[in-house]
């Protein structure tokens, strides 16, 4: 015990379609981080199944635990505190991640410590690194369900620069990639997409709303979708786009990477901007990119050249949802007395700020 830091923490995430459970060694390090991602029911649909994903963490909690436990070789009897993710997310997805915690927490008699998803995300920055980022550090927090610019002036000490204004960066990507065919997850389908091609005809618009560092990605879902009537004729282009079907590529054909591209160079170029402005009008000494989209090739490699004020980009593995960076957010919300007994619930729209 450190500073109210047990050796040992576990710490969970379940707020999305991730099972996650990690090993944290004085509330610092993460030993061991074991994840089960679902794909196989959601993929048919294109999107998540909130139904679908609560049952897949329900039945998958209890061995991601023990695998990670046995990973790390820790007892359970061991565990000084047990970390969770209490939102924002899906209400029945984080409820199987917080009721098995709180059950955890109650044997074990240890601190139950509810976690916020979007500082989780943050704390990724300061995972696997010597020192962390430097302070004041601006953090561009891009998933599935944000895409937000935040000021850390330290742990607990968040102040909201912009956020997007209609979807999420990581909606549109698997938005976009179910227009193209390409499946679910979007992500990283999209960007294998468009790695198979060199070059793009198409440029897609960049919602700059200057002036502000907020965020808009609809408009550019509406012109891929716009892109594809034009390039594939109403016919076609009205059944996939109506869900009946997908495009099928056939051999030869370049449009989907070409599309995939486009897009990706429009996300990708609005994202960078918009954060280094950011961080030089606010003074940052770091800059963070974090969440499942900063896992995109393109947006780490941009970034980088983007500018030299320091830059964290966790590994891929700790940008996409996982139980470690909960663990570290956890052992932040211990050290200001956050953990709470046990009567905790779920808080599916909790804010960072
Ligand atoms: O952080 P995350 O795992 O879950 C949420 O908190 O939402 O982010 C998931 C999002 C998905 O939209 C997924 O398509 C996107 O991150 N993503 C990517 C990549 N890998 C995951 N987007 C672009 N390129 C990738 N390589
Ligand atoms: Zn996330």
């Amino acid at each position: 015990m450190r500073n109210g830091i047990p050796r040992w923490l576990l710490a969970i995430e379940t707020s999305c379609d991730d099972t996650s459970v990690s090993i944290l060694r004085d509330g610092r390090e993460a030993l061991a981080t074991v994840s089960q991602t679902q794909v196989a029911p959601h993929a048919a649909y294109g999107g998540i199944v909130p139904e679908a994903a609560s049952r897949i963490h329900a039945e998958a909690i209890d061995s991601v635990c023990g695998a990670a436990l046995g990973q790390a070789g820790v007892g359970m009897d061991e565990i000084g505190a047990v970390a969770v993710t209490v939102g924002p997310g899906l209400p029945g997805s984080l409820l199987v991640g917080l009721e098995f915690a709180r059950g955890l927490a109650f044997g074990l008699r240890v601190p139950l410590v509810p976690v916020n998803h979007l500082e989780g995300h943050i704390a990724a920055a300061w995972l696997d690194v010597e020192e962390g980022p430097a302070l004041p550090a601006v953090a561009l927090i891009v998933s599935g369900g944000h895409t937000e610019l935040v000021l850390v002036d330290g742990p607990g000490r968040y102040r909201m620069l912009g956020r997007t204004r209609d979807d999420a960066a990581g909606e549109a990507f698997d938005k976009v990639a179910r227009m193209l065919g390409l499946g679910f997850p979007g992500g990283p389908a999209i960007q294998k997409a468009a790695e198979e091609v060199n070059d793009t005809p198409y440029t897609l618009p960049r919602a700059w709303l200057r002036g502000t560092s907020d965020f808009s990605f609809s408009g550019l879902k509406t012109a891929v979708r716009r892109l594809l009537e034009n390039r594939l004729g109403p016919d076609e282009s009205a059944r996939i786009l109506g869900g009946d079907g997908l495009y099928q590529a056939v051999d030869g054909d370049a449009l989907v990477g070409q599309v995939a591209l486009a897009f990706e160079e429009s996300v990708v170029e609005v994202l960078v901007r918009k954060t280094v402005d950011a961080a030089r009008a606010v003074g940052a000494r770091s800059i963070i990119v974090t969440g499942g989209v900063a896992a995109n090739a393109r947006l780490r490699s941009e970034m980088r050249a983007a500018t030299s004020i320091p830059l964290f980009i966790p590994a891929p593995a700790r940008c996409t949802d996982n139980a470690a960076m909960i663990g570290l957010a956890g052992a932040w919300a211990m050290a200001r007395g956050e953990a709470n007994g046990t009567r905790l619930e779920i808080q599916p729209g909790m804010r960072l700020v």
